[in-house]
C-alpha cells in the first residue's frame, strides 16, 4: 500500500502550497484515480459534500473536471457565476467567503486577482482551489506533468520549452511545477513578456533542490534544440483582450509549427511532445482566427500524434479529482 496522502484542511493556491514530494503524491494519486475510472470504477468518498465553483471568467476544461470529479465521488456542485452572486460589489469578498464557508465544503475560484483567491481561503475556513487567476494556473500544471510523466515515465533530465507569452499564468505554473520536478526548464518569449524576477527566482529555487536548470531566451529555434516537450498557451489570455494587436506583432515569430518542432532534433525518435493547456488557436474555425488563421500553433502541429493536448485535457480531470480527495478526506490509500 502506498501512505495515505493526506492534505485534509489545506488549500492549493498556487504550487507554493506543495512540497515537492506532495506535489508528485498527488500525481501518483491521479493516476491511480485513472486507471480506476477506466475500469468503470466510481468512488464515493465525497459522498454527500457540496462544492461551490466561482468563475469571473469563462471555463470550459476547469469547470468540467471539477464538477465530473466531484460527482464521480459523491459530491454535488454548485456553479457561481461572479456575475449572479453578491461578489465583491454588494458584498465584500471576506463576507462571501464567510458564508460560502459555512455551507460548502470546498471552494473553487476562477477569476482575475490572486488576492481573491487568497482572500476566500483566508477567511472561508474550508479548502480553496485555484482554478486559474491573472498569474497562476495550479491545477493545469498538475495535469501537465502528470502528462509529460505519462509519456516519459521519468521527469528528470527531461527538457520543457515554453513558447509564447513568457509571464501569464500557464507559463509562471508550468515553469515552477518542472522545477520542483527537476525538469530543465526554458522560458522562450520576447523581451517584452519576460517573467517577474520573483518568479523567477522562486522556481530557479525549487530547481537548485534537484540540480535541473530554469531559463529565458529570446531565439525559438536556438531555444528548442533538444527539447522533450514544446508547449505554448494563447497570446492573449483573458481579461488581456485589448492587447491583442500588440500581441500579435510581438509572438507571430514564436509560433509553433513544424519546421520548430523538427529544429528539436527529437521528431524522428519520438523523444518530443507538443502541448498546450487549451483552448487553443490552431485554425479557421473559431470566431477571432476566422479571418487570421492559426497564431499560436499550426494545425498541422496540433493535429500530430506528438500532440498530447487531449491527454493534457481528460487529466485535469484525474489531477483536480486528486487533489479534492487529498484535501477533503482523511487520505486515499491503493496499492
Ligand atoms: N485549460 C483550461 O483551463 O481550460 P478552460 O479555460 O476551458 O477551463
Ligand atoms: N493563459 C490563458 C489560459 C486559459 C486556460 C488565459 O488566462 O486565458
Amino acid at each position: 500500500m502506498k501512505p495515505k496522502l493526506n492534505l485534509k484542511g489545506r488549500n492549493l493556491l498556487s504550487l507554493r502550497d506543495l512540497a515537492d514530494p506532495e506535489m508528485l503524491a498527488l500525481l501518483d494519486l491521479a493516476d491511480h484515480l485513472k486507471c480506476e475510472k477506466a475500469l468503470g470504477i466510481r468512488g464515493n468518498r465525497l459522498a454527500r459534500m457540496s462544492i461551490a465553483l466561482i468563475f469571473e471568467k469563462a471555463s470550459t476544461r476547469t469547470r468540467s473536471a471539477f464538477t465530473v470529479a466531484a460527482v464521480d465521488e459523491g459530491a454535488s456542485v454548485e456553479y457561481l457565476g461572479a456575475h449572479d452572486i453578491h461578489f465583491g460589489k454588494k458584498e465584500s469578498i471576506k463576507d462571501s467567503a464567510r458564508v460560502l464557508g459555512r455551507m460548502y465544503d470546498g471552494i473553487q475560484f476562477r477569476g482575475f486577482k490572486q488576492q481573491t483567491v487568497e482572500t476566500l481561503a483566508e477567511f472561508a475556513g474550508v479548502p480553496v482551489w485555484n482554478g486559474l487567476t491573472d498569474s497562476e494556473h495550479p491545477t493545469q500544471a498538475l495535469a501537465d506533468l502528470m502528462t509529460i510523466r505519462e509519456y516519459f515515465h521519468n521527469l528528470k533530465g527531461l527538457k520543457t520549452v515554453y513558447i509564447g507569452d513568457g509571464r501569464n499564468n500557464v507559463c509562471s505554473s508550468l515553469m515552477l511545477i518542472c522545477a520542483m520536478a527537476g525538469v530543465d526548464f526554458v522560458d522562450c518569449t520576447p523581451p517584452e513578456l519576460v517573467p517577474e524576477a520573483a518568479a523567477l527566482d522562486q522556481a530557479r529555487a525549487a530547481a537548485g533542490r534537484h540540480g535541473s536548470s530554469v531559463s529565458v531566451c529570446h531565439d525559438p529555434m536556438e531555444a528548442v534544440r533538444g527539447a522533450n516537450v514544446v508547449y505554448t498557451d494563447v497570446w492573449v489570455s483573458m481579461g488581456e483582450e485589448k492587447q491583442f494587436d500588440e500581441r500579435l506583432r510581438l509572438l507571430m515569430p514564436y509560433q509553433v509549427n513544424l519546421p520548430l518542432m523538427r529544429r528539436t532534433g527529437n521528431l524522428e525518435n519520438d523523444s518530443v511532445i507538443f502541448m498546450h493547456c487549451l483552448p487553443a488557436f490552431h485554425n479557421h474555425d473559431t470566431e477571432v482566427t476566422r479571418e487570421l488563421g492559426a497564431l499560436e500553433v499550426t494545425d498541422e502541429v496540433f493535429e500530430a500524434s506528438y500532440s498530447k493536448v487531449f491527454d493534457q485535457a481528460e487529466n485535469r480531470l484525474h489531477t483536480i479529482k486528486a487533489v479534492m480527495l487529498a484535501t477533503l478526506t482523511d487520505g486515499v490509500g491503493y496499492e
